[in-house]
């Protein structure tokens, strides 16, 4: 099964207009070229800017965050349909920073996932253990109930992140190994719950201190089908060397 390579930069809450479009007329110049599907994620007030620079590109666009429901009186909230407004093809579910920072649980991830797909995103479903957890030996056991939950409402399609914390914006990326035999046990699990042949389809990306450096040797590992980029997707050249890696 050859499941072409994904590659999301989060921008996180990174970046002004005047960055944004200096970046997009990078990016754009390169994008008839890459060996991998890419999708840029930035903050809100930049989506529609994004969008457009990239439209008619083969580079996407997507939400880093959207509510579970379509409108109503939830201040500071985006929407589904307003991130489809703005362009977006891709959104973000249950990034760990929103899992730590805004409390959301697992059902909340779950009904996210649900009106991503409803509204005609793509979910980038996010999952990951936490430093104590993985000491505890519990990475698994997190990874199950996370992955359980989000899909339970069998959201389709949806490509996965798995996103240790501990090597979140630390500088310690996950090793190839224990990359790779998260990735393969998620695919296991993903196997009981969608069947073995929807799960060899399935795009899951690494993110955790991926740069240019170490991209090419976590992409050798079988199960990784890409990355999910922080802080080096802040650079168009870093970030295209992460695509590029990719090949
Ligand atoms: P860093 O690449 O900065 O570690 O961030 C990873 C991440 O959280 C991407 O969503």
């Amino acid at each position: 099964m050859t499941r072409r390579p994904l590659v999301g930069g989060n921008w996180k809450m990174h970046l002004l207009r005047a960055d944004a479009v200096a970046y997009c007329d990078r990016i754009r110049a390169e994008a008839g070229d890459l060996p991998a599907d890419a999708v840029l994620f930035p903050s809100a007030p930049l989506l529609a800017l994004v969008a457009r620079k990239l439209g008619g590109s083969s580079i996407a666009c997507g939400g880093q965050d959207l509510h579970p429901e379509e409108k109503g009186a939830h201040t500071g909230d985006v929407s589904g349909p307003q991130l489809v407004d703005a362009g977006c093809e891709w959104v973000l579910c249950g990034h760990s920073e929103r899992r730590q920072n805004h409390h959301e649980s697992d059902e909340l991830v779950e009904r996210k996932a649900l009106a991503a797909q409803q509204h005609g995103l793509k979910p980038l479903v996010c999952i990951g253990e936490t430093a104590a957890e993985r000491e505890s030996g519990a990475t698994f056991d997190v990874l199950d109930r996370q992955l359980d939950a989000a899909l339970a409402g069998r959201p389709e399609p949806f490509a996965l992140a798995y996103e240790p914390v501990w090597a979140i914006g630390t500088g310690a990326t996950a090793t190839p190994e224990i990359a790779q035999e998260a990735h393969a046990h998620i695919r296991e699990t993903l196997a009981d719950l969608t069947g073995a042949e929807a799960a060899s389809t399935k795009r899951i990306l690494y993110g955790g201190s991926v740069n240019p450096e170490n991209a090419a040797e976590l992409f050798a590992q079988p199960d990784l089908d890409g990355f999910l980029v922080g802080g080096a997707s802040l650079d168009p050249e870093r970030f295209l060397a992460i695509i590029r890696s990719c090949g």
